[in-house]
């Protein structure tokens, strides 16, 4: 049976590996250690997909922050989302996507910011930043750059930057 749960630390060496399996190097994890030993790193929001005690996917959200003429505004980013080759297509990035998505309404997070593929972040609700007057700290391309509102219109007239540490240079 799959279940998806925070990470502990008996697990560490195999989501690595996970990671590592699902996108065939090792930026990935590499980049999830650094998150991991910054104070951006929130243990809840880093969850497992297990199977018969086998890591077969994992998600991480982070602390972020959008840069605004007035004010700085916390957000999250979702990176890596990893599913083990042999497990994907099957559902279960999309069950790691919407757990985490429900922990991050739990913890009272109102964005996630996220990097990748629209066909596959649309259905969560994503929608392109640069309709919320988003940019980027880093040159990214304008459609895989999208933006969630968790509660009702936290992103309206904000057109900030979104800051992402400089670890998240090196993926
Ligand atoms: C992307 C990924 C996390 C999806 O997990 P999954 O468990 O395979 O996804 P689900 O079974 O929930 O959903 C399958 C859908 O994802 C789409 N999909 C799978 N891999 C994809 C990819 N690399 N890019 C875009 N879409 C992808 C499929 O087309 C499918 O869509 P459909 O149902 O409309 O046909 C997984 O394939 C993976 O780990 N890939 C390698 C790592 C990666 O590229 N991560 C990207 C996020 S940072």
């Amino acid at each position: 049976m799959l279940s998806i749960i925070p990470e502990s630390n008996k697990y560490i060496a195999n989501i690595r590996q996970a990671i590592v399996d699902a996108f065939g190097r090792t930026e990935e994890a590499e980049l999830v250690d650094k998150i991991r030993s910054s104070p951006n790193f929130i243990p809840q929001l880093s969850l497992i997909a297990v199977e018969n005690q086998q890591v077969v996917g994992h998600i991480l959200f982070s602390r972020i922050v959008i840069e605004a003429p007035q004010q700085t505004i916390p957000a999250l980013a979702l990176a890596p989302l990893a599913v083990i080759p042999s497990r994907q297509h099957q559902g279960i990035g999309s069950k790691l996507v919407q757990a985490g998505l429900s922990k991050c309404c739990e913890l009272d997070r109102a964005i996630v910011i996220v990097v990748g593929e629209p066909n596959y972040y649309q259905r969560f609700g994503f929608q392109t930043a640069s309709k919320f007057g988003l940019q980027s700290s880093l040159p990214l391309p304008e459609r895989a750059f999208m933006a969630l509102e968790l509660k009702p219109n936290p992103l309206s007239n904000i057109n900030g930057i979104v800051c992402y540490p400089d670890y998240f240079q090196e993926v």
